[in-house]
This record gives structure tokens, C-alpha cells and sequence, in this order.
């Protein structure tokens, strides 16, 4: 905050004295909410033309105000603006300079308008600015992962359950699991936005007006698709940030599952792959120490945004309809939830395309014998044994392997029921060529699910270029 003047604030009319200062350190929401500045203006600016349009301002005073707020976005934007210990927050603080600017005309900007409406218009015009960041940011890593699976062309790794070693899949499939995950978050971003589309303004502090107002206009003057239809649901709803928060919650989750992966790989004991020097970290004791930590975060604070998560939910739980204070809690968690979900977008897309596969390491791991055990049982199956039988046939000479009876190629092979044919399936990378169904994990159904993945992100880009917010 700039230098700091005294004034009085908004509401002092009804009041004898001035407010403590403990009350203004605690109610305060300017430092958090000022980034909401251009949101404001742009709200104000429809409010000013809407009080024309029905001549509760004449074409002269709107022009002296719509001047006004042109002269208080410079300020802004070139950080002359000087805030006031008064201003409460960024709606006070753009009306008090107004009305320091345009004088006598600037006294009527807030003709029926509350802040309570304003504030539920300018955090709609925020996440309309904002969440579309967040997509183009996933839509960023989707494409990484789209380059790192074609380049990974026939690599392949053992696919887990349990974390244990269970069927061989496909790098590039295994990579683009987690792009289908963010596709879903795209979507719901998307689907977020449109039902957040509605405009409060006209709301007023809780009833609407007695003045001719025009919602309508001012809604169309703002690009919403939609207007309010009862004032008291317009200034209490905060679903829409309850919607985004948890839109971005689960993107950390998904995040983080992409964290704990790559933590898993880049280990000693996997090496399965290797960060670059500019996206890893070391240790300040120990030299040899290349370390996760990007990976790590992301694990970590998908914490703290499920937490911005629930926080938000027990605040709004309760509240008594329609305005309450506790509704500016909203902001923190949700300013919090999208700054750090992009700090984390970009590092990991950084971390994902600079880092190097070492495919050996994990085609080695992925040919291990027995991971072919169920392309065994389903090679029985194809001869007419029900699956439960082939299962247990197989399932023996996996217990004799490991009993060290012999390797479960050789055990396959003498088995009259297997012999030869079955006994290539055990080969190393026969595994992954047999999965060929739909959305399976092997080079046959590979080139589907590329088609489908590139049609998905032509889609998202649409999505969100076209709208242009
Ligand atoms: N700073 C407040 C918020 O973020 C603005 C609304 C204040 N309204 C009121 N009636 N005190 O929610």
C-alpha cells in the first residue's frame, strides 16, 4: 500500500465517533481484495451507464463519473494510486476517489448500489478473468504430456497396482492417464464458468431497489450470459467459489499424484527418470543430493488447497441469507487456491518436458517373468478354459517359479496345456503388444486414444480461446 492519509469512511453518517483501530486492522479486506481492482471499475462503469440509460443520472454527470474511473484505472494500472486509511476495501477506495475527482457527480456513483451486490458482481468478473488462465495453464500441460507420449513411442513400464509390479503398459499411455484426469478439470472449470455467468448487480444490499434500475442492461453491459432472479440468493450465493476452489482442489490433487509419481521415478531405487539441473534442487549438507522438490510441493500443497476447500465450506455453512461479513472469508482461499495452482501448473510442465526417461531401467523392470501371468491365464482362455481355471494353472507355475523350479518360460513351455505358443508371451516387451483393446495400454490401441486425446485438447482450446474473457 502507498503512503497513507486519514479520512472518514463510507457509512460515518450514523455515527458519533470515528471506528477503533483495532476494528479496522480486523474488518479490513483491502490487501487481498485490491486485486480485484479492475473488476470493480468495469462494474462500475456498467452501473454509471445503466443509472443513465434510466436518468437517474444525466448524460453529463455519467461522463464526469465514467471519466473519473478512467483516471482511477491509470492509477492503478501505474500504481499512483495512494490508498487511505479509510478505504475499508478496493469498492471504498475506487468511490472515495471518484468522488475526490468528479466532485458532486461522484456522490451519486453508489445510487442504488451496495457493496453487497458489488462485491458478489466484481468476484463473478475475477474468476471470469482468472479460471481461464488456470485452463490455458492445464491446457499447457496436457500438451507436454501429449509430447513427451509421442516421443516415447514403443517404451514401456511396468504398470502398478498396489504399487506392485502387476501387466507392462506403455510409457506414453502411462503419461497420458494423467492428461485425461486434466481434461476432466478443464471441463469442470469450463462448466463452473458458465454457471457462474449470472450478474448480482441490482441486488443492492439484499432487496433490489425502489429506483428505476436496469439489471438487465448492466448485466449485457458486463458480458454476463445471465441476470439475477432474487435479490437475497444474488448477494448471499458464494456456490460459484465453493464450485472453483474445489475445481482447483482436485486439479492439486491430480497434481499431486503427478508429484508423487515423479518423486517415486527420480528415486535411487526406480531411476526411472531424471530431472533437469534447473528443476531439481540440492542439499546444503550433502553434495551428491539432486532432489524433487517441484514434484515434491505439489504433493504437498494439495494440503493447503483442500484446506482452502473446507475452510470456505464452514464459513458459508449457516450463514444466515443474505449478506453477512463472513462472506468476505471467501476471497483468501480462492485468490490463494488459483495463484497456487498456476505456480504449480507452470513448474511441473517445466519439470515434465526437461526431464530425460531412462527407458532400460524401466523395460527391465516391466520384464519381469511374471508380469505376464495374466497374458498366460487369457492365453488359455482363448484356448476354451474358463478364465478361473486358467488363473490357478497359472498362478501354480508362478508359485514354482518362485520356488525356483525354473524359469516361467521354460515351466510354460513344458506344460502341454501352454507349450511354445504361450511361452513367447513370457518374451521381453511381448507383454505390452497384447494389450489391444479400447483405451488398452499397447501400441495397437495407442494410436486411437492419440486421436481422441488431440480431438479433446482442440475442443478445450476452442473452449477457452473463443470466449475470449
Ligand atoms: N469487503 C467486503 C467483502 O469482501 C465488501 C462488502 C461489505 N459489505 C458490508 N455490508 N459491509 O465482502
Amino acid at each position: 500500500m502507498n503512503e497513507q492519509e486519514t479520512g472518514s469512511t463510507l457509512w460515518h453518517g450514523r455515527f458519533e465517533g470515528g471506528p477503533a483501530e483495532a476494528l479496522m486492522a480486523y474488518t479490513v479486506s483491502l490487501p487481498f481484495d485490491r486485486q480485484m481492482w479492475s473488476d470493480d471499475i468495469a462494474g462500475s462503469r456498467a452501473h454509471v451507464r445503466g443509472l443513465a440509460r434510466t436518468s437517474l443520472l444525466s448524460d453529463a454527470e455519467r461522463d464526469e463519473i465514467l471519466s473519473a474511473l478512467d483516471r482511477v484505472a491509470e492509477e492503478m494500472e501505474s500504481g499512483a494510486f495512494v490508498f487511505v486509511e479509510s478505504d475499508e476495501d478496493i469498492h471504498t477506495a475506487v468511490e472515495r476517489r471518484v468522488t475526490e475527482i468528479a466532485g458532486p457527480a461522484g456522490g451519486k456513483l453508489h445510487t442504488a448500489r451496495s457493496r453487497n451486490d458489488q462485491v458478489a458482481t466484481d468476484l463473478r468478473l475475477w474468476c471470469k478473468r482468472q479460471l481461464p488462465q488456470v485452463a490455458a495453464a492445464l491446457i499447457g500441460l496436457q500438451e507436454v504430456l501429449l509430447d513427451r507420449a509421442v516421443a516415447a513411442g514403443d517404451a514401456y513400464l511396468p504398470g502398478y497396482t498396489h504399487l506392485q509390479r502387476a501387466q507392462p503398459v506403455l510409457l506414453a499411455h502411462h503419461l497420458l492417464a494423467h492428461g485425461w484426469a486434466i481434461a476432466r478439470d478443464v471441463d469442470r472449470l469450463a462448466d463452473t464458468l458458465r454457471r457462474l455467468d449470472v450478474s448480482p448487480l441490482g441486488a443492492g444490499a439484499l432487496a433490489g431497489s425502489s429506483l428505476p434500475i436496469d439489471p438487465e442492461g448492466t448485466a449485457a453491459d458486463l458480458g454476463f450470459a445471465g441476470v439475477f432472479d432474487n435479490s437475497l440468493d444474488a448477494v448471499s450465493d458464494r456456490d460459484f467459489v465453493a464450485e472453483a476452489v474445489f475445481d482447483l482442489a482436485l486439479i492439486g490433487i491430480h497434481l499431486s499424484r503427478i508429484g508423487e509419481e515423479w518423486v517415486v521415478w527420480t528415486s535411487g531405487e526406480f531411476g526411472f527418470a531424471q530431472l533437469d539441473d534447473a528443476y531439481a534442487t540440492g542439499s546444503s549438507m550433502l553434495p551428491q543430493k539432486k532432489n524433487p522438490d517441484i514434484a515434491e510441493l505439489a504433493r504437498g500443497k494439495s494440503g493447503r488447497l483442500i484446506g482452502n476447500l473446507t475452510g470456505l465450506l464452514a464459513t458459508l455453512k449457516g450463514l444466515p441469507i443474505a449478506y453477512n461479513r463472513d462472506l468476505q472469508e471467501d476471497k483468501e482461499p480462492l485468490f490463494d487456491s488459483v495463484s497456487q495452482v498456476l505456480l504449480a501448473v507452470s513448474a511441473l510442465t517445466g519439470m515434465i518436458a526437461t526431464a530425460t526417461f531412462d527407458t532400460e531401467a524401466m523395460q527391465a523392470a516391466a520384464d519381469e517373468e511374471t508380469t505376464a501371468a495374466t497374458d498366460l491365464a487369457e492365453f488359455l482362455v482363448r484356448a476354451g478354459v474358463p478364465f478361473r481355471e486358467a488363473h490357478a494353472i497359472v498362478g501354480a507355475h508362478v508359485r514354482s517359479t518362485l520356488a525356483g523350479d525354473g524359469t516361467l518360460r521354460d515351466l510354460v513351455a513344458a506344460d502341454a496345456r501352454l507349450g511354445p505358443d504361450a511361452a513367447a508371451l513370457v518374451a521381453p516387451g511381448a507383454g505390452v503388444r497384447q494389450r489391444t483393446s479400447r483405451g488398452g495400454a499397447g501400441p495397437v490401441a495407442l494410436p486411437g486414444q492419440l486421436d481422441r486425446y488431440r480431438a479433446m485438447l482442440v475442443r478445450e482450446r476452442d473452449a477457452f480461446d473463443a470466449a475470449d474473457r
